[in-house]
């Protein structure tokens, strides 16, 4: 049995690196995946890719800064599959100055 059966996955920051890696083995692994990047034909192909090699795989523009964009992509997902039973928070940025002072934002 594969280890991602019943599964739904959203990635983001699928189009590329870490983020892409992850989306082919959960898929591998029979999740089904919608991956989530500002680079919305790099995401698009990635779901491509996934689908032509016999997984399942869909791909949405998400600005992972804006919250709206964040809220449309799990709507998105839960229209797809009907639920979202997995995250992979993989874009993450850093703002030196802000993150290392933890008392004063
Ligand atoms: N690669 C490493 O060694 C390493 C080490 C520590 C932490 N990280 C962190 O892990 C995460 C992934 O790293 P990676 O090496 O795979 O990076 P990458 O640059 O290869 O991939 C990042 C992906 O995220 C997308 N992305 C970036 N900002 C976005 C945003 N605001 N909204 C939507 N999509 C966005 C990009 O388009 C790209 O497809 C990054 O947050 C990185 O800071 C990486």
């Amino acid at each position: 049995m594969m280890r991602m059966e019943n599964k739904v996955a959203l990635i983001t920051g699928g189009a590329s690196g870490i983020g892409l890696s992850t989306a082919n083995l959960m898929a591998r692994e029979g999740a089904k995946v919608v991956i989530a990047d500002f680079n919305a034909d790099g995401a698009r192909e990635a779901a491509e890719n996934i689908s032509n090699q016999g997984g399942e795989a869909v791909s949405i523009f998400l600005d992972a800064g804006n919250e709206t964009s964040i809220k449309e992509a799990v709507e998105f997902t839960v229209q797809q599959h009907g639920k979202l039973t997995t995250l992979f928070n993989n874009v993450g940025s850093t703002n030196l100055k802000k993150d290392l002072d933890v008392v004063n934002r």
